[in-house]
């Protein structure tokens, strides 16, 4: 574990980040501000280690306008609401708030001064066989207009076997909706690979929730089945990404919130699993929420540059946000995002990385 400083923010805060070696030979580095997940290190087939998270080397390319405008949020934690909130408004026990809309006329991943653009506490950590870092953080009573004051968690491990452990953890003094995700942009080729079109990608969910053209959720839970979205056995990511399909056209790709299969509420569930044939890299997503985002990275344009000033275009990476669905505080049929006053937020994520020598491309 190695702690350096990483720069100022804009408003004068120091940023630390810290280099991770796990036991099975990953790495991460992740810095204060934000959380953001600045590189994400796992072998390929041959034992080649290479950076399959897309970010940048210095802070300024985080802080400066331009990209907090643009926000594509790579690597960060979000909150206090992961994803969107109808006109960013909602009620609570008859009290209406309203939030920053950042979306157009919608509220994303937080509104303008996110969890992904606050510099966190951090401590690391070492316990027998997994490293980590601890990051917390305390979100000010009514901050950009959620009730109450928000005490957060959010725990970083890298275990054995080449696992990115995420714990969220939150309390509150107010009964107010919590949504917490980290999102991170892959591509499973690694260094400056181009495009995520030829991952092999499944998710284990028989429904989504179709949005309207502001990608707010209609409310209603769509069978995948014999549609672009059917992504049950392992299918390549750019096989129907350009299908005519309405909900594929709003979002220009995949930006949709998958319903995942469920046993019981609490256990850790395979969501997802993403194949790179080339690299023969394998990252499973496991988690204890009930959706996924999956993000297909269309909004990227060229206009942002990597760690080594490839452009990074549309489809240079994926994202998989486990969360619960989003404008679920204006939708009385999903499940419910309300945090009260006398108990815990907790959330469990882990991204899993592996080379296996077969793929088992079964459903
Ligand atoms: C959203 C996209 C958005 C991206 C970056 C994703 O979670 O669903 O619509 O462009 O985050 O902000």
């Amino acid at each position: 574990m190695e702690q350096s400083h990483f720069g100022v923010t804009p408003s004068g805060d120091s940023v630390a980040v810290f280099a991770l070696q796990g036991a099975d030979g990953m790495q991460m580095e992740a810095m204060t501000y934000g959380g953001i997940i600045l590189s994400l290190e796992v072998p390929d087939g041959e034992g080649a280690l290479e950076d399959v998270a897309l970010g940048f080397d210095s802070l300024a390319a985080y802080t400066r306008d331009a990209y907090r405008s643009a926000n594509p949020y790579f690597g960060a934690v979000i909150g206090r609401y992961g994803n969107r909130i109808d006109e960013g408004r909602f009620s609570v026990n008859g009290d209406t708030y309203t939030l920053a809309t950042n979306n157009g006329p919608n509220h994303l991943h937080g509104g303008r001064e996110g969890f992904d653009q606050v510099v966190w506490n951090a401590e690391p950590f070492h316990r027998a066989d997994s490293v980590g870092l601890t990051l917390t953080h305390t979100s000010p009573d009514g901050h950009g207009g959620y009730p109450g004051r928000l005490d957060v968690t959010v725990t970083y491990t890298l275990a054995p076997g080449n696992e990115l452990v995420i714990d969220y953890e939150a309390t509150t003094t107010e009964t107010t909706p919590v949504n917490l995700t980290q999102h991170s942009y892959f591509n499973l080729g690694g260094g400056d690979s181009e495009s995520i079109l030829d991952h092999r990608l499944k998710i284990h969910a028989e429904a989504y929730t179709p949005v309207d053209s502001t990608l707010i959720p209609i409310g209603e839970y769509r069978p995948v089945q014999d549609t672009p979205f059917d992504f049950t056995s392992f299918t390549p990511i750019g096989e129907r990404i350009g299908a005519e399909n309405r909900q594929i056209g709003i979002a220009g790709g995949y930006d949709h919130n998958f319903v995942l299969a469920r046993e019981d509420s609490d256990s850790l569930r395979m969501a997802a699993e993403v194949y790179d044939p080339e690299s023969g890299r394998l990252m499973t997503v496991r988690t204890t929420e009930p959706g996924l985002q999956f993000y297909s990275g269309n909004f990227l344009d060229g206009s942002f540059t990597s760690k080594s000033g490839a452009p990074y275009r549309q489809h240079a990476g994926f994202a998989l946000e486990t969360q619960h669905f989003p404008d679920s505080p204006n939708q009385a049929d999903f499940p419910s995002t309300l945090l009260r006053p006398n108990e815990t937020y907790r959330s469990r994520t882990v991204y899993g990385f592996s080379t296996p020598d077969s793929l088992n491309t079964g459903p």
